[in-house]
């Protein structure tokens, strides 16, 4: 799945990845490794740090990590700016989605590229909407605090993206827990305003 999102995303130059978590995507950044320049992760827990870096080196990819959220990031760098932004399922974690992406739409480059990977609130389906109501609690715990119905698809709308995709991807074969619907986000800053 992941990797099918990924072939749409282009990446490529200097790329910053926020909520790395423990490294377990750079697998797949790897198979671009002859686009990218450098990878900016941040990720705020330390006890995933290791990993990350033990995967970064595994995979030889160019990562330099900064240790916080993307809110203390872009407060101490907020003249950089980057070609190609990713998140996999990490605006569900953070407190205000819209302060984020705000902030993450300021360090892309104009015609960069903005790519989520999300879990989404439910909307539509009324059975998949419940079971997300139910396993909410469940999933807060175990998911250290990812809310599977924090992220409305109409947020990034009102960002001016140009060439953006946007799929919809129900997941029913794995877990129960994850029988919710995957939001993915990919669209680029436009060059002139
Ligand atoms: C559900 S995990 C996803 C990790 C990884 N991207 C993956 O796909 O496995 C969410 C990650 O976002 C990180 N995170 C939470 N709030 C954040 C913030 N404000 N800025 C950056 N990362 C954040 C968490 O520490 C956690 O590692």
């Amino acid at each position: 799945m992941k990797v099918n999102w990924l072939k749409q995303v282009n990446l490529k130059g200097n790329v910053l990845d926020i909520g790395t978590g423990d490294g377990i995507n750079l697998k797949y950044y790897s198979l671009y490794k002859k686009n990218i320049n450098h990878i900016t992760c941040v990720e705020p827990n330390v006890h995933l740090h290791t990993k990350l870096l033990q995967r970064a080196k595994q995979y030889n990819l160019p990562v330099e990590l900064f240790s916080g959220t993307f809110e203390q990031f872009a407060k101490k760098n907020p003249k950089l700016e980057f070609d190609t932004i990713t998140g996999i399922f990490v605006l569900c974690s953070v407190d205000n989605s819209e302060v984020v992406i705000d902030g993450l739409y300021s360090v892309l480059k104009l015609g960069g590229t903005l790519a989520l990977f999300e879990h989404i609130k439910q909307q539509n389906n009324l059975i998949l909407n419940i079971i997300q109501i139910l396993f909410l609690p469940v999933h807060l715990y175990y998911g250290g605090g990812c809310n599977l119905r924090r992220l409305h698809a109409s947020t990034l709308k009102k960002y001016k993206f140009n060439n953006v995709k946007e799929e919809y991807l129900t997941c029913y074969k794995i877990l129960m827990l994850w029988m919710v619907k995957f939001y993915s986000f990919v669209g680029n800053k436009p060059l002139v305003y």
